[in-house]
C-alpha cells in the first residue's frame, strides 16, 4: 500500500514518539518520576504551546498542564479566544523534578542538562506538528527555546524569533500568576497573560 502524507501522518507520528518517550532516560528525573508526560494536541496545530514541566497533578495523570497551572491556562485561553483543543500544549522538560518533603512533592526547577537532553524531545515535536508558533509559557521554557535569558517582565508578549529560527512570544508561566501575593498582582498578571495569548492569536490573522 501507498505510504500517507505526512500530514495525515502527524499524530501517528506523535503517538509513536509518546511511545518513545515514555522510556526515556536520557536524564535521570524519571527515576523519581510517575511517568514522562509527553505534549498533547494535534499534529496540525497551529501553535504549540511550552511550559516548564509537569507539576505533582500531571505526573500522576499523564497529561500536561492539568494541575491548578492549567486551570489558569484554560481561564486564559477561553478569555482569549483561543480554543486549547487546537493547540499543541507541551513542556521544556517531560518529568516531574521534586523533592519529597513529608508526604508533599515540591517542585524543583529543572537544571541547564536536564532542559538540554530533553530538547531532544521538544525537538521532535516542533519537526512534527511544524507550529506557525510558538508560545513559550515562563523563564524556562523561554530560555530552552532562546538559548538565553529571557526578562519576561520586559520581553513578554513581543513577537520574537527563537534560536532555531521559529516565530513565537515568550510569556509568564500560569504558575507565576498564581504565586502572586495579593488579588492585585494576581489579576494583573492574569491579565498580562491573555493580553500575550491575544497577542499569539493576532499573529496568525
Ligand atoms: N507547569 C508546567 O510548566 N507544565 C505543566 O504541565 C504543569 C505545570
Amino acid at each position: 500500500p501507498l505510504a500517507e502524507p505526512p500530514s495525515s501522518n502527524g499524530n501517528a507520528a506523535l503517538a509513536a514518539l509518546a511511545e518513545e518517550a515514555a522510556a526515556c532516560r536520557r536524564c535521570p528525573l524519571y527515576r523519581d518520576a510517575t511517568q514522562t508526560v509527553f505534549g498533547e494536541g494535534p499534529a496540525t496545530a497551529a501553535i504549540m504551546m511550552v511550559g516548564e514541566q509537569p507539576g505533582d497533578q500531571e505526573d500522576h495523570a499523564g497529561r500536561p498542564f492539568v494541575g491548578p497551572a492549567g486551570k489558569v491556562l484554560d481561564r486564559a485561553l477561553a478569555e482569549a479566544g483561543i480554543d486549547r483543543g487546537a493547540v499543541y500544549v507541551t513542556n521544556a522538560v517531560k518529568h516531574f523534578k521534586h523533592e519529597q518533603r513529608g508526604k508533599r512533592r515540591i517542585h524543583q526547577k529543572p537544571n541547564a542538562g536536564e532542559i538540554q537532553q530533553c530538547r531532544w524531545w521538544l525537538d521532535r515535536e516542533l519537526a512534527v506538528v511544524e507550529p506557525a508558533l510558538v508560545v513559550a509559557l515562563g523563564a524556562t521554557a523561554a530560555k530552552a527555546l532562546m538559548g538565553r535569558t529571557m526578562v519576561l517582565s520586559r520581553e513578554h508578549g513581543r513577537p520574537v524569533s527563537f534560536a532555531d529560527g521559529r516565530r513565537g512570544i515568550a510569556t509568564i508561566h500560569p504558575s507565576a500568576v498564581l504565586r502572586m501575593r495579593d488579588d492585585t498582582s494576581r489579576e494583573a498578571a492574569f491579565a498580562d497573560l491573555v493580553d500575550d495569548l491575544r497577542q499569539a492569536s493576532a499573529l496568525l490573522r
